[in-house]
């Protein structure tokens, strides 16, 4: 069986484990620095298999050693927003949480593909791309699933109809000024502007960009994780089974979408080699225009890094 670690055995860490064991796809170990939590978790875990009928195999440690040789390293490990924080407030505290992370990570597990969740997101990818002197295939960031996925429900939610006939399409940076690509999304082929009067369309496009926050505004005292868990989850399926899955996620862009040298939401293709493809739209000039300021947003915070 595959070996996916997952670093931060929190909220979003043992749910992304939970997806992953009830899918039977790989042996999953939650490493955390608190004592006990990650043990506690993985074993209450492991005491869950023999009902839901899955072989996989659970483990909590504080120790990197147990890692060694994993196929994935899903980084969730940070602090999470409280309300009336941006992602970004996260930025000292979740660069050191991330770098010591990766670094560790990387040591015992040296052929592993790393996707990353802690925010800020698309500088956190960076960071991680940069500390483990990787090539770009194998530093993914988690963001645009989860972006794409809230969009979805929404306009399920509005229609009555079938999530899975509802195609979205977010892209940018993870943060307020995310783009919705409105003309690229529709249900079951139809575009959702002709489906949705163009106020429901605006309303339910504010509600996406202000998604992880009014979760946060809610719980109090975390940040949303079933979703940003099973988008996780999502994309270690496509690398671990080599589906040459397109979903939309955050990838280092060599002049793809006019960009260089940032983490950023695109459309990727994820297979056993990690990141495969980066797709590319064609854009009008206010879909340009809109993804150009969520990339100078970026790239400003990726520069107080100082990398
Ligand atoms: N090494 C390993 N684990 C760590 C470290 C570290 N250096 N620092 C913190 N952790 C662990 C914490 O002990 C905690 O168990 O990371 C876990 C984070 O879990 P939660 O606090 O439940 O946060 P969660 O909701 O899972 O969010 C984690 O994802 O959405 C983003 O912004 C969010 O960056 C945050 C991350």
């Amino acid at each position: 069986m595959a070996k996916v670690t997952i670093v931060g055995a929190g909220q979003t860490g043992a749910t992304t484990a939970h997806w992953l064991t009830e899918r039977q796809l790989a042996d999953i170990v939650l490493v955390d620095i608190l004592e006990g939590l990650p043990q506690g978790k993985a074993l209450d875990l492991a005491e869950a298999m023999p009902v839901i009928g899955s072989d996989a195999k659970v483990y909590g440690t504080n120790d990197y050693a147990d890692t060694a040789g994993s196929d994935i390293v899903i980084v969730t490990a940070g602090l999470p927003r409280k309300p009336g924080m941006s992602r970004d407030d996260l930025l000292a505290a979740n660069s050191k949480i991330v770098r010591e992370s990766v670094e560790k990570a990387l040591a015992v597990s040296p052929d592993t593909i790393f996707i990353i969740l802690t925010n800020p997101l698309d500088v956190m990818s960076f960071l991680a791309m940069k500390v483990s002197g990787l090539p770009r295939e194998r530093v993914i960031g988690q963001a645009g699933i989860l972006d794409s996925a809230r969009m979805r429900a929404f306009v399920a939610l509005e229609l009555g109809v079938s999530v899975e006939n509802v195609h979205c399409y977010v892209l940018g940076g993870h943060g307020d000024d995310l783009v919705p690509l409105t003309r690229h999304s529709n249900v079951a082929g139809i575009p959702l502007e002709k489906i949705l009067p163009k106020a429901g369309l605006d309303a339910i496009v504010e509600r996406t960009r202000k998604g992880g926050g009014e979760i946060v505004g809610l719980l109090k005292t975390g940040s949303a994780f079933y979703a940003p868990s099973a988008a996780l989850a999502q994309m270690a399926e496509a690398i671990l089974l080599d589906r040459h899955l397109i979903v939309p996620a955050s990838a280092y862009l060599n002049g793809e979408y006019g960009q260089s040298g940032i983490f950023f939401g695109v459309p990727v293709q994820l297979g056993r080699a990690g990141l495969e493809k980066i797709i590319e739209y064609e854009l009008d000039e206010t879909e340009q225009e809109a993804l150009e300021e969520s990339a100078n947003h970026v790239r400003e915070v990726i520069e107080t890094l100082n990398l």
